[in-house]
């Protein structure tokens, strides 16, 4: 099988509900369409979204991975020819559960697997919890969303800080979602920015902005990604644009 080396990018964003798994799971799909091969890794390990976001029925997931000596290839679940997502499960203790052991394992599991694949997203939990810490130090990439809501700036804020001191990450990519124009969203990684160099001496680099879009809502409650059932909806534009960025900076 062919081996690549993948971008590994994890998506997170301090404060909960501002877009994580919608983002993922749609730039997982606009990256396919550009015929990239992507694996999106559901890393909420305690309160999975990423198989209702995509109405997946799921049998196995990460933890029987860890548990049972699962090779995880095998729990794949293929969404269109060259997406699949690592599916993960609701109910269960989180990360910090894991023991040292367990932790290695996954590692190499995951390593395992990411060969096969040109992108691997990981669509974090909520908040700066142990598994949201673990994930962004595994990836090489860090994706934080902020929305224009002032908590969703301050929580991001905070765990850029923890990624940077505790983890010396220095490269942040911010993506403003849920803004009303192209205009806010500058002014929101304008803010972000200012602050950031001011107090870390961190400069972060701008992805992209997505727009408010009452499709993003529809497609959740079908459970079908907006980029597949909208594409040309103003959310699948832009979802389009920062993938095409992403291609082009790799
Ligand atoms: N650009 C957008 N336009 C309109 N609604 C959006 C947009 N992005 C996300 N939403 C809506 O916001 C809500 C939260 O989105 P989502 O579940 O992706 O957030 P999350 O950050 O993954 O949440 P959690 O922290 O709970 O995992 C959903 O109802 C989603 O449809
Ligand atoms: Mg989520």
């Amino acid at each position: 099988m062919k081996q690549n080396t993948p971008q590994i990018l994890c998506i997170s964003s301090g404060k909960g509900g501002v877009g994580k798994t919608t983002f993922a799971v749609n730039l997982a799909c606009a990256l396919s369409d550009r015929k990239k091969k992507v694996l999106l890794i559901d890393g909420d390990l305690g309160l999975a979204n990423v198989d209702v976001l995509l109405g997946l029925n799921i049998r196995h997931t990460i933890r029987e991975t860890i548990e049972e000596d699962r090779d995880p290839s095998s729990i794949l679940v293929e969404i269109t020819p060259g997406f699949s997502v690592l599916p993960a499960s609701s109910g269960v203790p989180e990360m910090a559960s894991l023991s040292y052991e367990e932790q290695a394992f996954l590692t190499n599991a995951l390593d395992g697997i990411t060969g096969m694949f040109d992108y691997v997203l990981v669509d974090s939990a909520a908040g700066i919890g142990e598994s949201v810490l673990w994930f962004n130090n595994w990836a090489q990439q860090n994706i934080v969303i902020v929305s224009p809501d002032p908590t969703s700036m301050t929580d991001a804020y905070a765990l850029i800080k923890v990624l940077n001191t505790r983890q010396q990450k220095t490269t942040f990519h911010l993506l403003i979602n849920n803004v009303k124009s192209k205009k806010e969203g500058k002014e929101v990684f304008d803010n972000m920015s200012a602050v950031l160099s001011t107090f870390l001496k961190i400069n972060p680099l701008y992805l992209g902005a997505l727009p408010q879009d009452a499709n993003v809502i529809k497609s959740l409650r079908a459970q079908k990604p907006y980029f597949l059932q909208t594409p040309d909806t103003k959310a699948s534009r832009a979802i389009r644009e920062v993938a095409e960025k992403m291609i082009q900076n790799s």
